[in-house]
């Protein structure tokens, strides 16, 4: 049975606050063949996620212990089987963690048909995408010139939502930390107006760019973002609970000012929590409509690539401060020939 080097990144130390690059470590193992019904699969791309971190506090999906490989969705390409129906040389999405190498059951990996370069196959043609494209269309529901608010809306699903909501007729303001990123996304992608959750005139800053009320906001970010745009929500309008990324990088779950729920009965509002993996049965139509408008130049393609394995831990603590424009991941090695 052949034996390979595999370099991997542990989870040394379980954070006690906010995450550092301390709370990982890198070693040396080995890895062997696969067994009947395995494949051998070698990590190209490594998607950095805020999931990640809530994993390290234990989630409702995930929990790592110290000393075991980090886990990470991964686009690999299978170097050896045995006994499956895949050929060598195949691309898939799986989660093979940060290592160099991982050995899955074939049930485990999903085989994609790439075309050009793998990093759209990441982002918009990947999970953040379609949690845009599902989260925005199937429960935002946008009709054409409502009013679209998308928090952490320079990041990998953000900056799909309100790329989609444009294609709509809506118009979309988006919420970022960084008045760089609020110029970007207003030159850029056309957004029509971007505020900043750490200008101290945020709350009025937003009302001002939303004159009209909120529609529809799509909600990454929870916390006091989330209590500062309920109250500009217009009747009936959509909140869609994408997740809560101001709430990941501590110890536990942060208890924040109450939201006024007496705001969601008086104005017959909707907040509804979605999971992309619910939407896994429909992800080639949502991957063969986002491609389409890729190809027709109407979405842009907005990520953010760093370079080597021992780079994950760097890119995950940067991801959760702010760093990323776009959809953050690690190249482990160059696209396959
Ligand atoms: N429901 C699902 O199936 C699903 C799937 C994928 C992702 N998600 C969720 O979607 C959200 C976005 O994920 P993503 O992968 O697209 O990440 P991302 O937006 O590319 O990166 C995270 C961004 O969050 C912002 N952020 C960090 N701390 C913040 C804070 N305290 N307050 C406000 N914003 C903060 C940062 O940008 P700023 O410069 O703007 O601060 C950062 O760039 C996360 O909550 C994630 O858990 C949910």
């Amino acid at each position: 049975m052949a034996t390979r080097d595999n370099h991997q990144i542990l989870l040394a130390e379980r954070p006690s606050g906010k995450l550092a690059e301390k709370h990982f470590r890198g070693v040396d193992s080995t890895i062997d063949s696969p067994t009947p019904g395995q494949v051998l699969c070698r990590p190209i791309l490594l998607s950095i996620d805020p999931a990640n971190r809530l994993w390290l506090r234990g989630s409702d999906y995930l929990e790592v212990r110290e000393g075991e490989v980090m886990p990470g969705w991964t686009l690999d390409e299978v170097i050896e089987e045995n006994q499956t129906s895949i050929e060598v040389g195949t691309i898939v999405t799986c989660e093979s963690g940060w290592q160099e190498y991982a050995i899955h059951p074939i049930d485990d990996v999903r085989a994609i048909e790439p075309s050009g370069d793998l990093t759209k196959h990441m982002s918009v043609l990947g999970m953040t995408g379609r949690t845009a494209y599902f989260g925005l269309l199937n429960i935002g529901r946008p009709q054409s010139g409502e009013t679209v608010v998308v928090s952490a809306a320079a990041g990998a699903t953000g900056n799909v939502v309100g790329q989609i909501a444009k294609l709509h007729g809506c118009r979309v303001i988006g919420i970022t930390g960084s008045d760089r990123k609020n110029r970007m996304l207003t030159d850029d992608l056309n957004f029509d107006a971007a505020v900043s959750y750490k200008d101290p005139s945020f709350a009025s800053d937003l009302r001002a760019a939303c004159p009209d009320g909120i529609d529809v906001y799509f909600d990454n970010v929870g916390g006091e973002v989330l209590s500062t745009v309920l109250p500009i929500m217009n009747l009936r309008g959509r909140i869609v609970c994408c997740g809560a990324v101001s709430q990941y990088d501590s110890k536990r779950l942060p208890i924040g000012a109450p939201i006024n729920t007496s705001l969601l009965v008086g104005r017959r509002l909707r907040m509804h929590g979605f999971v992309v993996m619910d939407y896994d049965n429909e992800a080639p139509q949502a991957e063969a409509q986002l491609a389409e408008w890729i190809a027709n130049g109407e979405l842009k393609i907005l990520q953010d690539v760093i370079e080597g394995l021992d780079s994950a831990p760097r890119a995950l603590v940067g991801l959760l401060a702010g760093d990323n424009v776009g959809k953050r991941m690690v190249r482990v090695r160059p696209d396959p020939p």
